[in-house]
């Protein structure tokens, strides 16, 4: 079909000029012989005016509706003075139409796709159309920009020597953590595929064989709880390079993310990008990946309140464990003193046993524990958070980790309360990370277990048997990840290229050598033929677009995303598989599992 312009590039220079267009049916008004038939296309939304004395076919002009795509023959002209559009990029001009043709006719769509009503509309009738929310102006925006963006990164790495190159989809469990997706193989019935968690171990084989430099856009599976920035399928802008140390590397990277938000979003993302220790991280914002422009940085009052008398302080302190706290700046009157349930419940869910809050109020200090702990100590708190009056300043007292993550959870979420962030960005690298730590109650690796320790000669000299918890606790690892308005935006990590480090760092996890035979074996084996020293990182894709979008959900910038629960609503996925196709995979459905 021939279109001589789009909808959205109509303007004042056009005037007088033919014009062959076609779109959808955006809105059409009535007015005293007139229908004004707004049509739009990818590019935006132009006014056409069909007219009796005009339009050659007027007379079908009564049979169109909303969502019908027709093709429209007229002439641009100016709209009169007082019927301009100042909101629409279009809006001086108009299609006078003279002939129209229906392409395709539509049903009254389940929902407006004016922009105004979004909000209405529940999500799940979105996603079970996404093609028709997808004609929403804001969301084409959101795929144009998904593309430039990668484009821009694809342009940046492809300049720096950079190969984009695929790795298989079916393969074996990755070492990310989660739970695999897994597939039954026909071939082998009882035997499974899982689907990439990242393409970690294959992209360290290409830096085996010679690759250099690796990205890719992966797309990722993991079988985990869906969150505001977490989807079991999510794209990775995954690469690896060799013999780079980390500080060309970080610096090309984070180039590579503020290229892409200028160009894409026209954000100015600073560089070079700070980058603090995860130590600094922790001590001070009580999280791994710190929204700075929140400001509440936490300090420590352990050696000044150990003798204060008051328990919870002292006992805390002399157990080993930590006094900290920040303030929150001139909320002392909006916050009721029940109002503070609120903020000790944030606490109280990351293990602490309560908060204490001190108002500064006019008359003085307005503070549950005020009777169990002399002013001085109160003194000493506003003195060294320089806290003044409408102040609030919160305290926390146990093990160091736990009231870091506590101050931590309570910043964030008085920063989100009281909206403190404002519209700009902090990026930030923390670096340093733990080699090993605790998930979800486990000791396990920080990032994974091809991970380079910062000091290999101490890790090689480690003896399994003698060394304790707390020294392998105390490991650093060259892993990066890169922050961005509290959000881990990517992570990754020199690797480990000696085969005796890597079965030594196995060791200390306490990894049987038969259970790494059969989960790497096959990856380590490349490692006895020569491996260049190498590292790497992958960006989360979608949960940079959330940010530069300023969406509060991942969902929005996913084409066809999976619900909160994991379900596609447009496919009905997942769902039961069809009549024959368990036969011969060697599975069954359980009974209790079967649907009627
Ligand atoms: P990691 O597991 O840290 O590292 O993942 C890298 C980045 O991917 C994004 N991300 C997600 N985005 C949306 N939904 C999810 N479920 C999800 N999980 C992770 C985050 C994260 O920073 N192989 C290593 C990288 C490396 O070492 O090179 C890896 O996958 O933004």
């Amino acid at each position: 079909m021939k279109r001589t312009h789009r909808c959205g590039e109509l303007r004042k220079e056009d005037v007088g000029e033919k014009a062959e267009i076609a779109g959808w049916i955006h809105r059409i008004r009535n007015h005293g012989g007139k229908r004004f038939v707004d049509l739009r296309d990818r590019n935006g939304l132009i006014q056409t005016v069909m007219e009796e004395d005009i339009t050659d076919n007027f007379e079908d002009a009564a049979d169109l509706g909303r969502e019908y795509v027709i093709k429209i023959e007229g002439e641009v002209r100016e709209r009169p003075e007082e019927m301009r559009n100042e909101e629409l990029e279009t809006g001086d001009v108009e299609v006078s139409v003279e002939s129209f043709e229906v392409v395709s006719d539509s049903e009254v769509p389940p929902f407006s796709l004016d922009e105004e009503k979004t909000d209405e509309i529940s999500e799940e009738i979105r996603m079970e159309h996404r093609y028709l929310d997808m004609r929403r102006q804001s969301v084409s925006d959101t795929l144009q920009k998904r593309h430039q963006f990668v484009q821009s990164v694809r342009n940046t790495l492809n300049t720096n020597e950079f190969l984009e190159i695929e790795t298989p989809e079916l393969t074996k469990s990755s070492p990310e953590g989660a739970r695999d997706f897994i597939v039954p193989s026909r071939n082998e019935p009882g035997n499974f595929y899982a689907l990439p968690q990242s393409p970690q171990l294959f992209k360290q084989l290409l830096m085996v064989g010679g690759v250099e430099r690796y990205y890719q856009l992966a797309k990722c599976f993991r079988d985990e709880d869906t969150r505001k920035d977490r989807q079991p399928e999510f794209t990775q802008i995954d690469i690896e390079v060799s013999f780079m140390d980390q500080e060309d590397f970080l610096s090309l990277m984070e180039k590579t993310v503020s290229n892409a938000a200028e160009e894409a979003f026209n954000v100015e993302l600073e560089t070079p990008v700070d980058r603090i220790s995860w130590q600094e991280a922790m001590d001070k914002y009580g999280t791994d990946r710190p929204d700075r422009r929140y400001g509440m940085e936490l300090h420590e009052f352990s050696s000044t309140v150990k003798d204060s008398g008051f328990n919870v302080f002292s006992n805390t302190v002399e157990e080993g464990g930590v006094v900290k706290g920040f303030k929150l700046e001139g909320k002392a009157d909006d916050i009721s003193n029940r109002g503070m349930d609120e903020f000790e419940e944030v606490v109280t869910e990351e293990g602490v046993g309560g908060l204490v809050w001190i108002k500064l109020e006019e008359d003085g200090y307005n503070s549950p524990v005020g009777k169990y702990i002399e002013d001085e100590y109160l003194d000493h708190f506003k003195e060294e958070l320089d806290a003044e009056e409408g102040d609030v300043i919160f305290i926390v007292a146990d093990e160091r980790r736990t009231a870091n993550e506590a101050l931590g959870s309570l910043r964030r979420h008085l920063g989100e309360k009281y909206g403190v962030a404002g519209d700009e960005y902090d990026m930030l690298w923390v670096v340093d990370f733990p080699l090993f730590g605790y998930e979800d109650g486990n000791f396990d690796y920080e990032h994974h277990p091809f991970t380079m320790p910062q000091d290999r000669e101490k890790v090689e000299n480690m003896d399994f048997d003698e060394v304790t918890e707390e020294e392998l606790l105390e490991l650093e690892a060259d892993a990066y990840d890169l922050v961005l308005n509290g959000f881990e935006i990517g992570g990754g990590s020199k690797r480990i290229h000696d085969l005796d480090l890597q079965r030594k760092v196995f060791d200390l996890i306490g990894l049987e050598d038969e259970e790494v035979e059969e989960r790497f074996g096959w990856f380590l084996e490349a490692f006895k033929y020569g491996a260049p020293p190498h590292r790497g990182l992958a960006f989360g894709l979608e949960r940079i677009l959330m940010i530069l979008q300023g969406e509060p959900n991942i969902r929005e910038v996913i084409p066809f995303p999976k619900s909160k629960t994991g379900k596609d609503h447009l496919t009905g996925a997942p769902a039961e598989p069809r009549d024959n196709q368990l036969e011969g995979l060697g599975l069954e459905v359980k009974e209790e599992f079967q649907e009627d």
